[in-house]
């Protein structure tokens, strides 16, 4: 479309992705390999790169996408894999225009197989320097509660990385996994404990469950963001409110699409949240995994929206004054 140049030249900001969601097929049988790490034998689809992604495109459901993103993620060994890992992303992120990056990890789906906290954090942080240093990207780590861990495990997971969360090698707490049947609730202990800090907090929340755990995320966890955030039009009140409070909603189309969340992106509430000033990002989610970065998102979105060039530098803008950087860092971007 017309725009198209527009959108690959714009400088953008991304809030939503998992670093161990950027995990790539071919690293992920390299690394494999070199770890001596058995994936599962009685499953065709880690056999090679291309029955990867053949598997990859039909996902079913979120759990159904959770079990390959768990299995892919226990090749990730030492700390030179997990800068590996981050350091690709953030590359590929910077020949897509990113020129900031809040980024999602799951501490407990290494610590859980004997691989340490301090392996996993000082990988990522040494990738982060050298995106610094190499292309001027800024990015912050938001550490993911894990849901489909019980509640008293999940608070000892975040614990462990409070001092982080307060020295700001950390800047934000999530949570993420099985979203249904796990309401954000169950996690009250801990973001209270993170809010007395001053942490900054998000959760995913009405992504496959209903509205409900979007007002709980806001109201029980005191979140000033939300992951997915896709249900908000099932209750006009509280999308009132995300407007009037500037709650950022960061959305991830084609994710939506590939775990049968939507059936295609037009059916997203995007018209609904720029009609009524809800704040909103677009991202990539799991890049390695849904087919596509944060530029693939952008033009699938313009493909089923045409919004115009005010409506595109409106949602750039909001991903920039709503991001958790600070503010000279957002007056460098605007
Ligand atoms: N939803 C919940 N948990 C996740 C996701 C997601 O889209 N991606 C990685 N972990
Ligand atoms: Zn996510």
């Amino acid at each position: 479309g017309p725009l198209h140049d527009l959108l690959v030249d714009l400088p953008k900001v991304e809030h939503h992705m998992h670093l161990e969601g950027s995990l790539e097929p071919n690293l992920l049988l390299e690394l494999a390999k070199r770890n001596n790490i058995e994936l599962p034998k009685d499953d065709d689809a880690f056999s090679s790169v291309e029955s990867l992604l053949a598997r990859y495109s039909r996902f079913t459901s979120l759990d159904d996408f959770l079990h390959y993103y768990f299995i892919g993620m226990t090749t990730l060994i030492t700390e030179s894999d997990f800068e590996s890992l981050a350091y690709a992303y953030f590359q590929k992120a910077h020949s897509q225009r990113v020129v900031h990056a809040e980024v999602f990890f799951d501490p407990q789906a290494h610590t859980n197989r004997n691989v340490p906290y301090d392996t996993v954090l000082s990988g990522f942080k040494k990738a982060q320097a050298r995106a610094k240093t190499d292309f001027g990207m800024t990015s912050e780590l938001i550490v993911c509660l894990l849901r489909h861990i019980p509640p008293k495990d999940c608070h000892q997971a975040y614990l462990q990385a409070l001092p982080d969360l307060q020295s700001g090698k950390i800047s934000g707490l999530g949570l993420s996994s099985t979203e249904k049947g796990n309401h954000p609730s169950l996690f009250k202990e801990s973001y209270d404990d993170a809010k007395k800090h001053g942490i900054k907090l998000t959760a995913h929340a009405g992504e496959e469950a209903d509205v409900s755990y979007m007002a709980s995320a806001v109201d029980d966890l005191g979140c000033t963001r939300i992951d997915h955030g896709i249900k908000l039009p099932q209750d006009p009140e509280l999308l009132a409110r995300f407007a009037r409070d500037k709650i950022l909603v960061t959305m991830c189309p084609l994710s939506n699409v590939e775990l049968r969340c939507v059936k295609s992106i037009s059916e997203l509430p995007i018209r609904q949240y720029i009609d009524a000033r809800v704040p909103f990002s677009i991202n990539s989610d799991d890049p390695a995994y849904f087919g596509g970065y944060i530029q693939e998102n952008y033009c699938a979105v313009q493909k089923a929206f045409n919004l115009t060039v005010e409506e595109w530098a409106n949602i750039v803008t909001n991903s920039i004054t709503l991001s958790w950087c600070n503010e000279e860092r957002k007056d460098e971007m605007l």
